[in-house]
């Protein structure tokens, strides 16, 4: 059988070097990370600053490829070869992401459309980078069966995987993913695959694989972050005790944290960014939806830090099914 390979999604705003460390420090079973997009600049607007989140430095613990959004080709080259002189080997180009403003541009899924686009784009990227070139992608824009055309388009170059989420871009994550598109991709894919949507927990991942046995990779996003434990238990690791549990992720906290508040200048910063994570992994625990209400009413650091120490006094309860409905 195959090896597992489990991807950490890139979620913008959460799976930043900072989560992705703290995660590699005390949980298993991830093999890689796509890190959130960085949208493509004109040259004269490249700082390495840009680049911040993929320094070498801030990367040793879990394998990183990282992700660029945009749809000039001359740009992204650029970046591309920035990214090998840090030492990435491959980069990922977002052809996935759904927010209105950035498709209104022509970006992400708003791409998509534009199949001739993407094939010049293509095209001239590829022969000028010296990375291995990964897409994620939706299955389209408006319409799934968009991809027959996409597809034809990718089958003609050698891509170090195609990762594909099966909705449309303006389907945002309302539905469910479309599993027979996904399916004829399978068939007809010529590059590795990846698939990427809605895994929560063992079960939804196991029914997935019953139907994929053969893809390449599966890529999980917001059920890793609502359940740091799953990719392990999905490689069916040794099963942690649920107090055990709580108090890794407890624990889990605190490091992301004290990491945040030496980073962040301001405690709205701060806060922010612990509510942006309290979002999924409130689904952790009994009651955890109360409990997020309260968090998202935190304005300063100090009764944000009180309204955690209060819930993990009174000993939640580790929560085994998780849902990503609210
Ligand atoms: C808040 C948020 C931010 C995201 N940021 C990115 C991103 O930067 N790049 C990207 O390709 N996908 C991004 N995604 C999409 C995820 O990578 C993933 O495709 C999606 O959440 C579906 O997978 P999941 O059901 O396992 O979460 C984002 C999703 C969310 C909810």
């Amino acid at each position: 059988m195959k090896p597992l390979r489990l991807y950490l999604a890139p979620i913008r705003g959460i799976t930043d070097w900072v989560f992705r460390t703290c995660f590699a420090q005390f949980f298993q079973g991830l093999d890689l990370s796509v890190a959130p997009f960085i949208a493509t600049v004109q040259a004269n607007r490249f700082t390495i600053k840009l680049l911040k989140d993929l320094l070498p430095e801030n990367n040793q613990k879990m394998p990183v490829v990282p992700q660029l959004l945009g749809k000039s080709a001359e740009d992204f080259i650029r970046l591309a070869r920035a990214l090998y002189d840090l030492g990435y080997d491959c980069v990922n180009w977002n052809l996935g992401c759904p927010a209105p403003m950035v498709a209104r541009k022509g970006r992400g899924s708003g791409l998509l459309l534009y199949p001739e686009k993407i094939e010049a784009f293509l095209e001239s990227v590829v022969p000028a980078i010296p990375n291995r070139l990964s897409i994620k992608t939706r299955l389209g824009r408006t319409q799934p069966a968009e991809i027959q055309t996409l597809m034809t388009i990718f089958n003609r170059f050698p891509l170090k995987e195609l990762i594909v989420h099966p909705r449309t871009g303006s389907q945002i994550y309302t539905g469910q993913p479309d599993l027979e598109m996904f399916a004829w991709c399978c068939e007809n894919s010529q590059n590795p695959l990846v698939y990427n949507g809605d895994i929560v927990d063992t079960h939804s991942f196991q029914e997935l694989f019953k139907r994929f046995p053969e893809i390449h990779g599966w890529m999980i996003g917001r059920g890793v972050v609502a359940d740091p434990f799953l990719p392990a238990e999905i490689k069916a690791q040794p099963p942690v005790p649920p107090t055990e549990k709580v108090a890794i992720i407890l624990k889990f906290h605190d490091a992301l944290y004290e990491s945040y508040s030496s980073l962040f200048a301001g405690p709205a910063h701060l806060t922010d960014r612990m509510k942006a994570v309290w979002q999924y992994l409130h689904r952790s625990f009994e009651g955890g939806e109360k409990f997020v209400k309260r968090i998202r009413k935190c304005r300063h650091t100090e009764t944000y830090q009180q309204t955690v120490q209060d819930f993990f006094v009174q000993g939640p309860i580790y929560k085994d099914n998780k849902s990503l409905q609210e």
